[in-house]
């Protein structure tokens, strides 16, 4: 067992450990992933100011995410399949949240369902919402998340319709896998994977099937987005949302400072500035360039959040100093989960928590709260002009 000290040591294990599909399915972006591949470069571009003989004793990274406590600002991301990187994979990532004292939020397209999640990791997780054409069933999955008493619901604006991944298509994703020869030979070399899978009954998106009529299981992932979910998304339905759910209402997806002001305007707690992790418009600024305008023109207002590119403390650090409250993890999650299960969540939040401490002090902070700015180097960062 290599010894485990980085993300990209955690990304390496889970290429090993999950089959192509899935693996490929968290590991890619849209079209050419320019956009995937920004979302981290953009991180390296920017500098960080080294101080020196300030007294680094007495650190802390707690901070609070829309009136959250939280021992770090970084929340986990909604994934899709996550239940497919790993057997029981939402309850497992769930459980390490938990432990470590940081949001988890589950997908609308998880494999394990809110009720089972809420059973088997504790209830207070954050709920991602995808708004599809079937209104009554939005109705009840806000109904279901209330019940299982999520602590906050994030709206996904930015998959009406979806970003093409020539890997999707080429592996022919579905869940459960399609057992074509190809399949079973790749799988036949991921013991561990189909082990866990065979011992799990949760092989299906757990929130959708037998909860939509008809809907037995997924084909594919493209044609169901294609056939359900709603490209007449506006900003009415963010209101009925926000009203139905009554709780905080976070907003995923916003690039635009229009759109943010709109965000301002529609009475969410929070906006998330992301990209989707470059899976839809590709060519699209990378999250941490696009930060900086947003939290200019509407930081007074609303509290931002970004997601997109975090594989470190480093750039949690260099996030928060642009102005994000806090960031979300996703592929960081997903590789240690892929690595190693619920471990491998925990070693991801270790890591990522390590270097956020340290990378801090080096800076000359010791209070989360006091990172600004003014840790980085002029002239290295994106201005939002
Ligand atoms: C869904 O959230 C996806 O990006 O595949």
């Amino acid at each position: 067992m290599p010894v485990i000290t980085t993300i990209e040591d955690l990304r390496v294990l889970a290429e090993k450990r999950v089959p192509r599909m899935f693996y490929d399915y968290a590991d890619s972006g849209s079209w050419t992933e320019s956009t995937y591949r920004a979302n981290e470069s953009d991180f390296q571009k920017i500098k960080l100011r080294q101080r020196v003989a300030v007294n680094m004793e007495n650190r802390s990274t707690a901070s609070t995410m829309v009136g959250q406590q939280v021992a770090m600002p970084v929340a986990i991301a909604p994934t899709g399949l996550t239940g497919m990187q790993h057997a029981d994979g939402e309850i497992l990532a769930a459980r390490a949240a938990k432990k470590f004292g940081v949001p988890f939020t589950l997908s609308t397209m998880s494999i394990c369902s809110i009720e089972d999640v809420a059973e088997h990791a504790g209830q207070g997780f954050w709920f991602q919402l995808y708004v599809m054409k079937d209104k009554g069933f939005i109705e009840r999955l806000i109904d279901r998340a209330k019940a299982a008493n999520c602590g906050a619901l994030v709206l996904t604006l930015d998959l009406q319709i979806l970003g093409q991944r020539h890997k999707d298509l080429k592996n022919g994703l579905s869940a459960p896998p399609k057992l074509t020869i190809k399949n079973m030979i790749n799988i036949a070399s991921k013991p561990r994977w189909a082990l866990g899978m065979l011992g799990t009954p949760r092989r299906q998106f757990g929130n959708i099937v037998g909860h939509v009529t008809g809907v037995a299981d997924m084909s594919s992932l493209s044609s169901w987005t294609a056939s359900q979910f709603d490209p007449g998304l506006n900003w009415g339905d963010v209101e009925w949302i926000k009203k139905r759910w009554g709780g905080k209402l976070i907003l995923k997806g916003i690039q635009d400072v229009d759109d943010a002001r709109m965000a301002v305007q529609s009475g969410a707690d929070a906006l998330i500035v992301s990209n989707h992790g470059g899976r839809q418009l590709d060519g699209a600024q990378s999250s941490i360039e696009a930060l900086p305008a947003i939290v200019d023109a509407v930081g007074q207002q609303i509290e931002v959040h970004m997601d997109g590119g975090i594989r470190s403390g480093q750039d949690v650090v260099k996030a928060r100093a642009l102005g994000a409250k806090g960031v979300y993890i996703g592929r960081s999650m997903l590789y240690g989960l892929g690595a190693m299960g619920e471990a491998g969540v925990t070693k991801a939040l270790e890591i990522i928590h390590k270097e956020l401490d340290l990378t801090m002090a080096f800076c000359g902070r010791t209070q989360m709260e006091t990172v600004d700015k003014t840790i980085l180097l002029p002239g290295t960062f994106p201005t939002g002009q």
